[in-house]
């Protein structure tokens, strides 16, 4: 079950599937007063261990674990689940913080402009399908590119081919790993933008209600 509705604040789910760095960022972020116009009242993830569901729980927010593989492996299956959890908690806006599930034209076209998604890259760089996690530095890095970043977008039909919201540039050192140019990522750019990224669209829903 959801939090309860309070006043007109866009109300708001965070998909997950790991770590759940960027969910706390957000969750922090709501706290300090930097997400003011909506509120996070549901996170879902796809895989039951995620520590994202850890730090939903610290942070008392209703949370639903859901996999392909209980819907029968059907993405269908999972996404008619995923909709009808979502529109129980009267759900306004979606973010992706490292949910590493491509959802269907028809789930984007029903949340058309209500979902954001952020990517450690600067996008149209090291994006795209098969471009996820470490991955992305694996392949600026092998590349050789000297400026990383992270976006944070739009999610359309085209995997990493929405409308940019946000970006930010971070340097690459030398003998960086993957590993290492990840978590300077995140630091100076993900946990940054995506909180303003998150405030800017649900400071524009809930002026549209
Ligand atoms: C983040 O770096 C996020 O940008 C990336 O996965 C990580 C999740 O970390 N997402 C993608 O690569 C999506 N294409 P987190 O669970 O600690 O937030």
């Amino acid at each position: 079950m959801a939090k309860e509705k309070t006043e007109m604040k866009t109300r708001i789910a965070v998909l997950v599937s790991g770590g759940g760095t960027n969910l706390q960022a957000l969750i922090d972020a709501e706290k300090s007063g930097i997400i003011k116009s909506g509120e996070i009242v549901l996170v879902v993830s796809n895989n039951p261990d995620a520590y994202a569901l850890k730090r939903a729980e610290n942070a008392g927010i209703p949370s639903a674990v859901m996999t392909r593989k209980d819907c029968g492996g059907s993405r269908e299956a999972f996404e008619e689940k995923l909709i009808a959890t979502l529109e129980e908690a009267g759900i306004e806006m979606i973010v992706l913080a490292g949910f590493m599930s491509i959802l269907s034209e028809r789930f984007i076209a029903k949340y058309r402009d209500r979902i954001i998604n952020v990517h450690p890259s600067l996008i149209p760089s090291f994006c795209g399908e098969g471009f996820y996690g470490l991955k992305v530095h694996e392949a600026a890095l092998g590349y050789g590119v000297k400026v990383t970043g992270a976006t944070v977008h739009f999610v359309n039909e085209i995997p990493d081919g929405g409308r940019i919201i946000l970006q930010k540039a971070v340097a690459i050192r030398k003998g960086d790993t993957p590993e290492v140019l990840q978590k300077r990522v995140m630091q100076q750019a993900e946990w940054k933008i995506l909180p303003r990224a998150c405030e800017m669209v649900a400071a524009s829903l809930k002026k549209a209600k």
